[in-house]
This record gives structure tokens, sequence and C-alpha cells, in this order.
């Protein structure tokens, strides 16, 4: 049982406690003598408000319990679907709260488009959640300049990743940092009961069963009983993909320019309206779902679903462009650049360095990820079954069984090459096989060994060798 643990059953005192005893434990100041307490903050606090059970009780608490005058609620679109806006709108309306709407679909899209260019999967599933919130936070930073705040603020838990996210970038501006949910130590279940004290409009919406965050590219469920990894999760938790079935397959044509996505069966479309076409065609045929065990950044293992139909299949078209236009070399390196890529991206540290310098890379790659790739979508799969390009490092009569020679090149002039393949293995093998023998590994390194077992001398030491030890 958790001490700390505000909803603790067996302390009956326990539920009016947290806010009694605790302090905001943060801030952008950092020292323990200039370290604003509860009660000397003041100003305006913009904050990143969902209308979800965590921003709703943040709104009185960063007032209350930290003394700031004024809370403004910030939601920032980065493509949720429309009954989160009207939750947001009404729970601001019924708070009482100055509610702003960003609009950050297509910043957000292209994003994802970046993501698709660096072939971005986190432990084996699309980053959707982590692409998003920088883009979320910076938007929040931009309103909060505007508004002339002081502070910022977002609901986020102590053990997520999401607070990370926010506050690597809002830590970058000079304004106050805070985490009520964090450092309060507050949990649902007390969040759900100081709402009820307190008659918050917290009805409905995002608060079923399932903690949902959704954005154009991805949607995640996790939470209650899908926090047990043996739990399999009923039909219910998906809302973008039908059951994967015996759906009749069907074919999509997806155009690349310079590695981004540009157009869908010969059409050319804007990345937002191209991702929701994907999301809702590969959908319907249950392409996109994962369950998947996450490492979280703090090291907390959790079971994890989503849904990326889009993703899933741009991703997976893309790599298949990248496969006939970059050499081998390109391919493997490209991978652990990739790798590191989406690294930094699910730690929301895209403004990295590092990552500059990834994308330079990548960038020089993508100059030749131009063509078109067609994908059967079926049965919960989306294959790659046909590429063509103009940099195709491919030649069809090069490669063929049917033709004799590449160039002037023929196949007789392979043999010198087969010769010498593997030598270095050999002659390393020989060596470990006769260490202690006076073989020649060079004999078993080119005729293949015959020699090395056939010699009537072998294992025996000469003179000289003893010699020279
Ligand atoms: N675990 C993912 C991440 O950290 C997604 C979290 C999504 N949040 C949610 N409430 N389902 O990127």
């Amino acid at each position: 049982m958790d001490a700390n643990d505000p909803t603790d059953s067996t302390d009956p005192t326990a539920l009016d406690d947290p806010l009694d005893s605790a302090q905001p434990t943060d801030s952008t100041r950092s020292t323990d003598t200039d370290e604003p307490t509860r009660a000397d903050r003041s100003g305006r606090v913009a904050l990143a408000f969902s209308g979800g059970l965590d921003t709703t009780v943040c709104v009185p608490l960063l007032e209350t319990e930290y003394g700031y005058d004024e809370v403004i609620g910030v939601t920032v679109d980065v493509g949720q679907p429309p009954e989160e806006f009207e939750e947001a709108h009404e729970t601001a309306a019924a708070l009482d709260l100055e509610h702003y709407v960003v609009d950050a679909t297509d910043a957000f899209a292209e994003t994802c488009l970046d993501a698709v260019r660096a072939n971005a999967t986190y432990q084996g599933y699309p980053l959707g959640t982590a692409l998003a919130r920088p883009v979320i936070a910076e938007a929040i930073l931009e309103i909060a300049a505007e508004h002339g705040c002081t502070a910022l603020a977002h609901g986020c838990t102590g053990k997520g990743n999401d607070q990370l996210r926010f506050e690597t970038v809002w830590r970058g501006s000079d304004l106050e940092v805070c985490a009520p949910v964090r450092e309060l130590g507050l949990t649902r279940k007390f969040e759900q009961e100081y709402a009820a004290e307190r008659d918050l409009p917290v009805e409905g919406g995002n608060e079923g069963d399932w903690s949902i965050d959704t954005n154009l590219w991805s949607r995640a469920v996790e939470g209650n009983e899908l926090e047990e990894p043996s739990y399999v999760p009923p039909e219910g938790i998906y809302e973008w993909t039908t059951a994967p079935g015996d759906t009749e397959s069907e074919l999509v044509e997806i155009g690349f320019e310079d590695g981004f996505p540009v157009a869908i069966d010969g059409e050319a479309m804007a990345p937002v309206a191209l991702i929701s076409h994907l999301n809702e065609r590969a959908g319907a045929h249950g392409v996109g779902r994962t369950d998947v065990m996450e490492d979280r950044m703090l090291g907390l293992k959790v079971r994890e679903n989503y849904e990326h139909p889009a993703a899933t299949v741009l991703l997976s078209a893309h790599g298949a462009l990248e496969d006939l236009v970059l050499t081998g070399e390109e391919r493997s390196f490209k991978k652990s650049v990739d790798q590191r890529w989406a690294e930094k991206a699910y730690e929301g540290l895209v403004s990295a360095p590092l990552v500059s310098a990834l994308e330079g890379f990548i960038a020089e790659t993508q100059t030749r990820v131009t063509g078109t790739v067609t994908m059967r979508l079926a049965g919960g799969q989306a294959r790659p079954v046909g590429r063509e390009s103009s940099y195709g490092v491919y030649s069809a009569s090069a490669s063929s069984f049917n033709t004799e020679t590449v160039g002037d090149i023929t196949q007789g002039d392979a043999t010198g090459v087969a010769k010498y393949h593997g030598f270095q293995e050999r002659l390393a093998n020989a060596v470990i096989g006769s260490a202690s023998e006076a073989d020649d590994p060079l004999e078993a390194a080119t005729d293949g060994g015959l020699t090395a077992g056939a010699d009537e001398d072998a294992g025996e030491e000469s003179p000289e060798a003893s010699e020279e030890r």
C-alpha cells in the first residue's frame, strides 16, 4: 500500500489530506530560498486544457493551492475528434474558464510526415503521442506569451512521458512551470472525489473506461483492465479500425516526393487530408492495431494499445520505396539513424542538435525517395505489392537469371570474387583450429582446409618453432 496515496481506503482522513499538506514541489526557480510557494505565486497561468478530469481539477487548484490570480485554458488541435473540443468547450464554460483553441493540425501533420521519412517507430508501434506533445507545448507557449501569462501548467502525472515532453519545451522559456497532479500527489480517485465535492463538470466524454489520447496520426488507449498485460482487449477499445476480417482486399497507390507522401491513387493531397483519408480507408481493413509492452522514459514498463492505420500504410510504403532507391549500405546505415531519430522523438527532444544532424542525413537520402508504391490492404495488413521510381538502384537486365552478362562483366568474372569471399573468416578458423600446430593456416584458408588434415606432420612441433618461443 502506498503511504502517500491520498485515497488509501484504510485511512479515513486521507481524502482530505493532500491539499492540506502538499506544497508545489517544483518551479522554474531552483533554489530553496527563492522557490515560490503556493502562497506567493500570482499572475496568469496558461493550462494545457482538455476538459478531462486531470485538467479540470487543475483549474481550481491553480488558484487555491498555488495562488495564481487567473487561469486560462488552452486546447491545441492536433486532430482530435470533434467531441473532444465540445467537451473542452463545455467544461471550460461550466468552469467559467477563459478558453482558447489553437489549430496546429497542419504543423502536426508535417511532423508526422517527417516521421515517415525517418521510418519512426518506437518498440514496434508508430510514434504518435510523442510527436504531438512538442507541437502542443509550443502552441501553448505562444498563447501564454500573447496573453501575458507568467506560468504554464499541465495535468500530467508524475509517472508518464508527457510531463517530460511538455516541460522540456516550456523550461526553455522564462515562465514558471507547474504540474499540479504530480506536485500535489493526486490520484485519479482523489480527483474524482474532489470534482464531485466541488461539483466540477467532469461527466462523460473522455472519462470512460480507458485513458485515451487521440491525434491525427494515432489513437492510444491505456488504463484500467488494459494495464494487466494478460487481459485481452475487448473490440470496444477500437474506434479507427474494424476487426480484421475477410473484407475484400483493395489496392492503394501512394505517391512520394523526396520521401514525403504527396498523392493517393494519382491524386495530389495535402498532409492532413492524405492522412485522414488513409486512416479511414485502411482502418476499414483493420490495418494498424498494435498491442505492446512499452518502456517509458522513467523506466516504467506499461501495456499500451494503439490504432494507426495511415501510419502503418505510409511507413510500410515509404520503407518499400527506400528499399528500391537506396544502396544496400545506405539502407543499413539509415536504420541506425532512424532508430536514434525515433528515440529522440519519443523523448520529446525533436529540437536536439543530434536530431538536426540526423535529419541532415535523412534529407540527403530522401532526395531520391520519389516514386510510387502500391499497397494491398486486407485482413488487418498493409503490404507493399509494387514499387516504381526513376531513382531505382536496379537493373532488371543485370539481376535477371535470363541474361548471361552484366554489361561487359561475364559470369566467369565472379570466380575470383568467389575465391576471395570469406578468405579472412577461413583463415581465422584455420588459426583457431590449429593454434598449437605448426600448419600454415594460409593453406587451409585457400584450399578449403583440404591439406591441413591430410598433412602427416600435423600436430608435431618443429624444433625451430619451439626454439622461437
Ligand atoms: N505511452 C505513449 C507515449 O508515452 C502514449 C500515451 C498516451 N496517453 C494515453 N492517455 N493513452 O507516447
